[in-house]
């Protein structure tokens, strides 16, 4: 079994008949006393079950140090259990109270241009401070032991969305710790030398003590540095989660300990591939990005996020029930988006859907952004809709538990294939990994074609096809793996600035790309970048931009999918496809987009024996997704579609979600 199989173990405590479980983010110290019966009501009317409580609550429980006040939190506690809701209680820590940063303004973060982070925000602290440590572990101490026992306590919430704001830090306690995971790593500064490549630009080290974070410099930094300190800053948040959890652990062994991920968009700091063991079961937080993909983007994330939790259920700690606050223009969701949006993470795997909050916001940065009780009351359209879904999830409780059915085909997530190719002095800086991921994944949905992200930690062994959309970093291990996998049997596809490098970030030497030349049965001398303007017609019709690869066929048995017919690779191959042993291996060498991965996706999938489990007429217009025998269609449109070529199917409202039983 892989690693991520053996994540998620746990549930939460105390959970009785299976159901999905239905909150927010509830934060009644934001509120006078006289709110929170009413509070309490109101969740009941809508079905609430579990609620993450005191998430930024520092500065009220700990108001002078060493001073703490829980009345109030015992308080709400007590009413929240007499209501029936269940607590997964915040550690606290999210956020230092301001008494803690005039003492010691040293635990404030430091940018890479060296300015020092103010407090009056929030995540004002650095990962890797002792005394921001001590005060933290103190805290948790506290509340672990006086609520150890509470009955409405399910599960410790740690901190909240580590590396939000926070991830990388630049001072002098970094560079400190920097040092410290750089001697584990390497042990003599030589094999470091060797690693970043010091010769170059006289960067030599000749004590680990002389070596600092990758700080505002002349020029680009070296890129090894760069992808260290990457991993190191992803330790270093991880260190603080093991830090926390593990002093919860030794107070309170049965309650589950977790922390809200943040698998969406373009937060890629945190390696939660390399994460999600250490919790008792996994939980992400995703809000809608706008643009012609936000849907897809939701899907994928809620995918990934099912994947990381190794197909067991995990909790969908935060989502918003309309618009947020934190984007340019913050636009509403459309009638069905609430339910759409929530489902299609039910459909991925959630057992638990929450939302960013309970109660909107009266004051404070976040007045603007939805909750479950708007402004307006219970009495608006918004609660109404609530209490609806509510009663909609009760109903799905046959669904909770389920695990998801593993799909043919696997879309390969790497986070640090993502970190290293969108490093600077490369052939582009335009390249966005996971756009390109998403643009295949969209292009499958478009296909009525179900697939799974998974993290390259995952169990690529088990799909018949693996989309390894630039896979930048190639280690010699994970290349043998992906070759006799391929030998045994696996189709392969990869695109454009795959397999260059090594762990190193040190180039294959021989041509690109480097250790899957020979399966590819093609060699790249030059990479074809293009302008912001330029873009290349292909033989079949289709219209490359961003890339292209000047490539040579190597070997007889390859198959030219497509060619250019424009541009400074004009005749060159574009697409091409080996048989290799029992399987195959395909190259994409430009950026097509979903309309252009579309039509190849035939050739592609079909020598795999792979196709959609729609019927045609359905495929592109909803998203299938399984959960044990639960059937998920998700309506990618704004209008109705006819189900009718399914038993049971019916009419699918526009952006809805019907839940088949397919026992
Ligand atoms: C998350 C955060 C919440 C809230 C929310 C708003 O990043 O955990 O506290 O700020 O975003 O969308």
């Amino acid at each position: 079994m892989t690693q991520s199989n053996e994540t998620t173990r746990r549930w939460l405590r105390r959970a009785g008949s299976a159901r999905l479980e239905f909150g927010a983010d509830y934060n009644p110290d934001q509120w006078p006393r006289e709110f929170w019966d009413d509070d309490v009501r109101a969740m009941r009317e809508a079905g609430v079950t579990v609620v993450s409580l005191a998430i930024f609550s520092w500065a009220r429980l700990e108001p002078r140090e060493g001073a703490y006040d829980f009345a109030w939190l015992d308080e709400v506690m007590d009413l929240l259990h007499a209501g029936g809701i269940t607590v997964d209680l915040a550690t606290a820590t999210a956020s230092p109270p301001p008494w803690l940063t005039r003492k010691h303004p040293e635990i404030l973060p430091v940018t890479r241009t060296g300015e020092v982070l103010s407090p009056g925000a929030r995540q004002h602290w650095r990962p890797t401070s002792p005394i921001f440590r001590e005060h933290a572990l103190r805290l948790v101490r506290e509340l672990a032991t006086r609520y150890a026992e509470h009955p409405a306590l399910v599960a410790w919430h740690v901190n909240n969305e580590l590396g939000c704001h926070n991830i990388y830090d630049y001072s002098d306690d970094a560079a400190a710790a920097f040092r410290v995971w750089l001697r584990n790593r390497y042990h003599d500064v030589e094999a470091l030398n060797h690693a970043w490549g010091t010769a170059f630009w006289s960067q030599r080290y000749d004590d680990f003590e002389e070596v600092l974070p990758p700080r505002l410099a002349a020029s680009h930094p070296n890129p090894t540095q760069q992808l260290d300190f990457k991993r190191f800053s992803s330790d270093a948040l991880k260190e603080h989660l093991r830090a926390e959890r593990d002093l919860l652990r030794s107070i309170t062994p049965e309650v589950p300990v977790t922390t809200n991920f943040m698998v969406m968009g373009e937060t890629k700091g945190m390696n939660y591939a390399d994460w999600a063991a250490e919790v008792d079961f996994v939980s992400n937080d995703h809000y809608v990005l706008p643009g012609p993909q936000a849907r897809d983007e939701l899907s994928f994330s809620a995918n990934l996020t099912g994947n990381l939790a190794g197909g067991r259920p995990w909790f969908l700690m935060e989502h918003s029930t309309s618009a947020v606050n934190w984007q340019p223009v913050n636009v509403a969701k459309k009638p069905g988006e609430l339910e759409r949006d929530s489902l299609t993470h039910v459909a991925h795997g959630a057992d638990a859907v929450c939302y960013f909050q309970w109660r909107q916001s009266k004051a404070g940065a976040e007045k603007y952004h939805s909750a479950m009780l708007p402004h307006a009351g219970t009495d608006s359209d918004l609660f109404r809709a609530v209490v609806r879904f509510g009663q909609r999830l009760r109903e799905l409780a046959p669904v909770a538990g389920s695990r998801r059915r593993r799909a043919e085909v696997g879309i390969v997530f790497d986070w640090e294939s993502w970190w290293v190719a969108e490093h600077d002095s490369h052939p582009t800086d335009r390249l966005r990994y996971r756009q390109e991921t998403l643009d295949w994944y969209t292009a499958l949905l478009d296909a009525g074609v179900r697939a799974d992200v998974l993290p390259v930690t995952g169990p690529l062994e088990e799909y018949r096809v693996l989309i390894a959309p630039i896979l930048h970093v190639l280690p010699a291990r994970l290349a043998v793996r992906l070759r006799d996998w391929v030998a045994a049997g696996g189709h392969l596809v990869t695109t454009y600035f795959s397999g260059i490098v090594d762990e190193n970030d040190h180039v294959w030497l021989g041509g690109y790309p480097g250790p899957l030349r020979d399966v590819l049965g093609i060699r790249i001398e030059e990479f074809g970048p293009l302008l912001d303007h330029e873009s290349v017609e292909l033989d079949n019709g289709t219209t490359g931009t961003l890339w292209t690869d000047r490539i040579d066929v190597t070997s007889d048995d390859v198959e030219v999918l497509a060619r250019y017919k424009t541009g400074e690779q004009a005749e060159r191959a574009a697409v091409t496809r080996r048989r290799a042993g029992a399987g195959s291996a395909a190259y994409v060498s430009t950026r097509l987009g979903p309309e252009g991965l579309g039509p190849l996706l035939p050739a592609l999938l079909g020598p795999a024996g792979v196709r959609g489990e729609l019927p045609p007429e359905l495929a592109g217009r909803v998203e299938l997704a399984i959960r044990g025998d639960h059937w998920f269609l998700i309506n990618r449109t704004d209008g109705p579609v006819d189900l009718g070529a399914l038993p049971d199917g019916g009419i699918l409202e526009p952006r809805g979600v019907a839940i088949l039983h397919r026992p």
